[in-house]
Order: structure tokens, then C-alpha cells, then sequence
């Protein structure tokens, strides 16, 4: 398989080939989600909640991106990586934002970013795609404006607020977005959104009509997630089963001198072994 690259992902939407997207954080994550064929690694500032321990992403800092960032960008050989601006990084002047992004690329060693944000933001979309940096745009749920939203609120069920979305939705195509991640949208608005915008679009809780999927490692895998149980995620494996009982169990051997045996020790010549005693 060739390396993905954004002319490859608008291919897969003409051809009507899903596109596969998957969080990852760090190097496992990254190098186990390559080779299982996603074809976009997505560093997410949902690594605030996923593995920093905060209860939002807005604490999330741009040297945090970058750190996981370039991690990420260490396991990726084929997929393309997609590393978000975190929270108002990129709503101030054009050389402010093209800043921010600068030090996402080359020091997060990052593909392209991701902004949430519509209209408001449709100016410096198109400052950071006419600098040559692929910008994949982020509408519905934006959980940067968690406390404007007022929590974490299916957007598109009332049609003013769907029609607001889909001027959104071609505001970004306007400005040259590559793709748009549609969060936590209605089926159908996701679907008409779809339709009428020629770049992918990738859902997240948006039904089954977008170009691709995105979806939380740690939801995927079950591995310690605050969001697995929510009704858009789907988890294809339990990794906190098998790594509790695997630690709980080295913890019990531990204690009941189980471990370690015979078969893990390294030994001297047994006539030396007196010496050590004088
Ligand atoms: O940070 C993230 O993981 C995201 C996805 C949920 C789209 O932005
Ligand atoms: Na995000």
C-alpha cells in the first residue's frame, strides 16, 4: 500500500472507499494502528482526556501536541498524520496562527492540522492552506467550545442550527480544507453535508454516510477511556481486562515469591559463592 496523502483520501471519496481514521498518542498506538491499515493517525488533543488525565481538552498546550506529535510521526511510515491545534491557537492574527502551525510541522513533525471552527475561522484556514499546509476542519460537536455548547450535545437536530452547519461546511471547502470531521451530527445532516462538499468528510457519532470514520484508540480497544461506553463508539477489543489481570496477577506473584523462578535468573559459578560471604 502507497502512502496516504490528501490527494489519495479525495481519490477514496470519489471512488466511495471508506476512509479509516483512528487516534494515536504514542509509538505502540501508532505503529499498531499503521499496521492494521488506518490510513490517517490522528494526534488528537482528545490526549488530554485519553492520556494526560485532564476532564477536557482545553488544558491541552501546544507543546503537548508537539510531544505527541512527533512521537507519532516516529511509527508512521504509510498513514498520514493529521495533529489538531489546541485550543485558541489559531484564532488570532495570520502570523500568530501561521506560528503555531509552523511549530506543529516541524517540530511535531505532523502531515497536516486540524481546526474546529466554521466560518470564524475560514480566514486563517485559507492563510494556513495558501502556506502549503493541509488543514482538515473539525464541525458539530467541537469540545474546544464545550462550555459555549453547554456539554456534549448532538448538534444538528433543529434545522436552523443544520443550515448553520452546512454554510460552515462550505465555508471550509472554500477556504481549501482537505477533509472535515463531523462530530456527533445527525445522520442525515451528515449525510446531506456529504453530499454537497467534493473533500471527505469523517465522522465521529455522525452515522453511516460519511466518507470516513474516526474513532478514540482507547475507545477502540477499551484501554482505560473516558468515553467507551457513549453510543457512537463501537470497542472491538478489551484491552483493560487483560492488562488488569495480567498486572494483578504479577503483583500477586510477586508477593507469594512466585516470581521470580528458576527461569528467569542469571547465575555466577557456584565455587565463586563463598567468596561473596568472606
Ligand atoms: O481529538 C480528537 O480525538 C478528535 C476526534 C474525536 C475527531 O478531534
Ligand atoms: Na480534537
Amino acid at each position: 500500500m502507497g502512502k496516504v496523502s490528501t490527494a489519495k483520501l479525495k481519490q477514496m471519496k470519489s471512488d466511495g472507499t471508506p476512509i479509516a481514521m483512528i487516534t494515536a498518542y504514542d509509538y505502540p498506538s501508532a505503529k499498531l494502528a499503521e499496521e492494521a491499515g488506518a490510513d490517517i493517525l490522528l494526534v488528537g488533543d482528545s490526549l488530554g482526556n485519553v492520556v494526560l488525565g485532564y476532564d477536557s481538552t482545553i488544558p491541552v498546550t501546544i507543546e503537548d501536541m508537539i510531544y505527541h506529535s512527533r512521537v507519532v510521526a516516529r511509527a508512521a511510515a504509510r498513514s498520514f498524520i493529521v495533529t489538531d491545534m489546541p485550543f485558541l491557537t489559531y484564532h488570532g492574527s495570520s502570523d500568530a496562527v501561521l506560528r503555531q502551525v509552523a511549530r506543529v510541522m516541524q517540530e511535531g513533525h505532523a502531515h497536516s492540522v486540524k481546526m474546529e471552527g466554521g466560518r470564524e475561522i475560514a480566514g486563517n484556514v485559507e492563510t494556513v492552506v495558501k502556506a502549503g499546509v493541509p488543514v482538515m476542519g473539525h464541525l458539530g460537536l467541537t469540545p474546544q467550545s464545550v462550555h459555549q455548547i453547554g456539554g456534549f450535545k448532538v448538534q444538528g437536530r433543529e434545522l436552523a442550527q443544520a443550515q448553520q452547519l452546512i454554510e460552515d461546511a462550505k465555508a471550509l471547502e472554500q477556504a481549501g480544507v482537505f477533509a472535515i470531521v463531523l462530530e456527533l451530527v445527525t445522520e442525515q445532516l451528515a449525510r446531506f453535508v456529504s453530499e454537497q462538499v467534493s473533500v471527505p468528510t469523517i465522522g465521529i457519532g455522525s452515522g453511516r454516510y460519511c466518507d470516513g470514520q474516526v474513532l478514540v484508540y482507547h475507545d477502540v480497544v477499551r484501554y482505560a477511556s473516558p468515553y467507551r461506553d457513549k453510543k457512537f463508539v463501537k470497542t472491538y477489543a478489551d484491552l483493560e481486562s487483560i492488562v488488569r489481570n495480567g498486572i494483578s496477577e504479577y503483583v500477586r506473584e510477586v508477593k507469594e515469591r512466585k516470581f521470580p523462578d528458576e527461569s528467569h535468573v542469571f547465575a555466577m559459578n557456584e565455587e565463586l559463592v563463598p567468596h561473596l560471604y568472606g
